[in-house]
């Protein structure tokens, strides 16, 4: 075992934003368990790293959305070598609520959601009690568009249920010295959109960033100590400004009394 840096797992390795994950934690001197159902990219990517780095790289493969495949992937994350879990693998199904496959609609919340949160459980405790590592959640910036989705909204509310889940996660880990990270990238060039049934090319490519620009981003924001790192935002005051807006609700939004303008007193003056 590397007795540095220690094992990072990256599921979603096998391309996109996942596998330049990989290339660069391994160039940092982490080994690595490289996970996706596509095994044969997996070993041509572990071999390439294990010969240009020399860390060591496992394959893992798995199909994260069945359920012998997600515990394979979680009793690996509870060995002690594991330092870092890469929260990458993802899908999006593109298109309006209404016309959308119910069951492909469950498929991505199920890996957005849901995996994604049964990997950083199991994960987590391990790294809690070893006071040591991080966890990276890849979201997205369509977690905070709120009602101008982009995409799909099913796709927009997973990202945010990763995005809320990373802060509250990182609260209850900071203690521990245990860092979760959400990563929100915009539109990033890889197989993703063309997977989802659209055109990449057809947007404006000033908004579109190239996966090794983002990751490296992303990897410099965890490096500053970033809880939440939005690769293309060129003035974080803005983001401190909108979490400052958000606190600034918490004191007035569970009293014992409705607000106001929803009491039963008023609502009658209004009707007389
Ligand atoms: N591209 C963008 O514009 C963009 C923007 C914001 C956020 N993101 C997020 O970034 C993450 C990575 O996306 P990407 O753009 O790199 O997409 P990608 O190129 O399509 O890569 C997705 C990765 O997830 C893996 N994967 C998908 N389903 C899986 C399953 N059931 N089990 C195991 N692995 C699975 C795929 O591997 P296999 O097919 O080999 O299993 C692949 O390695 C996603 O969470 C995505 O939502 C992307």
């Amino acid at each position: 075992m590397n007795q540095g840096l220690g094992t990072a797992l990256v599921t979603g390795a096998s391309a996109g934003i996942g596998a330049v994950y990989a290339d660069r934690l391994a160039r940092r001197g982490y080994d690595l368990v490289l996970v996706a159902r596509d095994e044969a990219k997996l070993n041509a990517l572990a071999a390439r790293l294990i010969s240009e780095t020399g860390v060591k790289a496992e394959v893992l493969r798995a199909d994260l959305a069945d359920a012998d495949d997600l515990r394979k992937v979680e009793t690996r994350l509870r060995s002690d070598d594991i330092t870092m879990l890469v929260n990458n693998a993802g899908t999006a199904v593109a298109g309006p609520t209404i016309e959308m496959d119910p069951e492909r609609l469950e498929a991505m919340i199920h890996l957005n959601v849901v995996v994604a949160t049964r990997l950083a459980r199991a994960v987590a405790p391990g790294l809690a009690q070893r006071h040591r590592g991080d966890i990276i959640n890849i979201a997205s910036v369509v977690a905070i568009r709120g009602d101008q989705p982009a995409i799909s909204v099913g796709y927009g509310a997973s990202k945010a249920y990763l995005l809320a889940f990373s802060e509250g996660l990182d609260s209850e880990l900071t203690p521990y010295g245990v860092r979760v990270q959400a990563v929100l990238p915009g539109v990033t060039r890889t197989d993703l959109w063309e997977k989802g049934g659209l055109d990449i090319n057809a947007l404006p490519q000033d908004i579109v960033m190239e996966t090794s620009d983002m990751v490296d981003a992303a990897l410099a924001g965890f490096d500053q100590g970033e809880r939440v790192t939005i690769p293309a935002l060129p003035d974080v005051s803005d983001w401190t400004a909108f979490k400052t807006a958000r606190a600034a609700l918490l004191p007035n939004i569970s009293h014992r009394l409705p607000a106001e303008r929803y009491s039963r007193r008023r609502a009658d003056s209004v009707s007389q």
